[in-house]
């Protein structure tokens, strides 16, 4: 079996080929991924010198290479995306290009080459916002994105289901809630905050913490994703979901707390525009028909996430100072 993972040196990604590599050791592993500031190789490391695993630094809106990558693959799992709210506010053209025209390059070579089997990556953000009370999201949920990343992942996957549809391609769509765990680069919530307390700073609460998401160990949402290509049924769309809904003050609250700090090092500031107010997903789909559950609880995924960026303070330091970016230089030389 041979995969094509598309922006593999990202967050979930670099989880998935490591989650790949130890559960599939015959499977062979092709990572397409840009490097955008997001794509960090040291994500990589451990799996560098693994025959099955190859690198090719590219961008997903390249048709020459994607069709020359595509040619003998058996399955392509799409990640590569521009990802983060708040970057897609101050300039959603990268959103746009990647999300969709990125997506749609992968989708016409997927065709072109004797209609590859796809499974596309999406998130729990093109159902909108709910309502306090409201039920959680479900597969049958109308599309109703409020933010440039959730309309441009929303036109990603009206793309994929049209591409099932018209031309019959072999295509699966995953909608996850919010992610967290080992690699996540520190501009989302959990990093973010686990290492600005470890730096001795502030942490960055949005208006008054009480918007609501639905955490998920990353390990689970690998765990997911490998059901689906493996038993999942084509044409259908999968959503995956911690059973773990907590407002950010929760979060932020039970950070303070494993990390020993208290109230004062939250600074509340300027609520995120357009900010959604809470997202919940009901997995029973996808735990009925291809027996998935999450396995961490918040508990251990939590202590484990917190160990894992004090454990790797060279990775995220790196990251924010910017030296990160020389990893690929020194392995490469280019
Ligand atoms: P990330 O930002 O950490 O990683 C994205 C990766 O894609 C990076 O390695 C980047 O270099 C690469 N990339 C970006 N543009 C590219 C391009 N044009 N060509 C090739 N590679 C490119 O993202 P993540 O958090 O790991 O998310 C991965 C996928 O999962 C995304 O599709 C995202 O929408 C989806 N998702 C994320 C979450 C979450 O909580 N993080 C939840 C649900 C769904
Ligand atoms: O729901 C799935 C989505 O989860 C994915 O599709 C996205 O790719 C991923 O980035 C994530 O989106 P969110 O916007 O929910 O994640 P983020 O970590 O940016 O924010 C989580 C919550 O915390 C959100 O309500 C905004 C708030 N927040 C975030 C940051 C970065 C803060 O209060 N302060 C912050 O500094």
């Amino acid at each position: 079996m041979k995969l094509l993972i598309t922006g593999g040196a990202g967050f979930i990604g670099s989880n998935f080929i490591h989650y790949i590599l130890k559960e599939y050791p015959s499977y062979r592993i092709v990572n397409l991924d840009a490097l955008t500031y997001a794509g960090n190789l040291e994500n990589l490391k451990e799996a560098e010198n693994n025959p099955k695993y190859k690198f090719v630094k590219g961008n997903i809106c390249d048709e020459k290479l994607v069709n020359e990558l595509m040619k003998d693959i058996d399955i392509v799992v799409h990640f590569a995306a521009e990802s983060h709210v708040d970057r897609s506010i101050l300039n959603s053209g990268d959103f746009i290009k990647t999300n969709i025209n990125g997506t749609h390059t992968l989708l016409e070579a997927a065709k072109n080459t004797g209609g590859k089997r796809f499974h596309h990556i999406s998130t729990d953000e093109v159902y909108g916002s709910l309502g306090k009370n409201d039920p959680a999201f479900n597969e049958k949920t109308p599309y109703d994105p409020r933010s440039p990343y959730s309309a441009s992942k929303a036109s990603s996957d009206h793309l994929a289901r049209a591409y099932f549809h018209t031309y019959n391609l072999p295509v699966t769509i995953s909608n996850c809630s919010n992610n967290y765990g080992p690699y996540q680069f520190p501009e989302k919530l959990m990093p973010l905050f686990i290492t600005n307390l470890m730096e001795g700073k502030k942490v960055p609460v949005y208006g008054t913490g009480e918007n609501v998401r639905d955490w998920l160990f990353v390990e689970d949402h690998c765990r997911a994703i490998d059901k689906i290509i493996h038993q999942g049924k084509i044409g259908e769309t999968y959503c995956v979901g911690g059973d773990c809904e907590k407002t950010n003050l929760e979060i932020t609250r039970e950070i303070l707390k494993m990390m020993g700090k208290g109230e004062e090092a939250i600074e509340y500031v300027k609520d995120r525009p357009g900010h959604d107010k809470r997202y919940a997903i009901d997995f029973s789909k996808i735990k009925n028909e291809l027996g998935w559950e999450p396995k961490i609880s918040f508990e251990e995924g939590i202590k484990k996430t917190i160990e894992w960026y004090k454990n790797n303070q060279n990775w995220w330091r790196s990251i924010k100072s910017g030296n990160y970016k020389n990893y690929y230089k020194k392995q490469y030389g280019k």
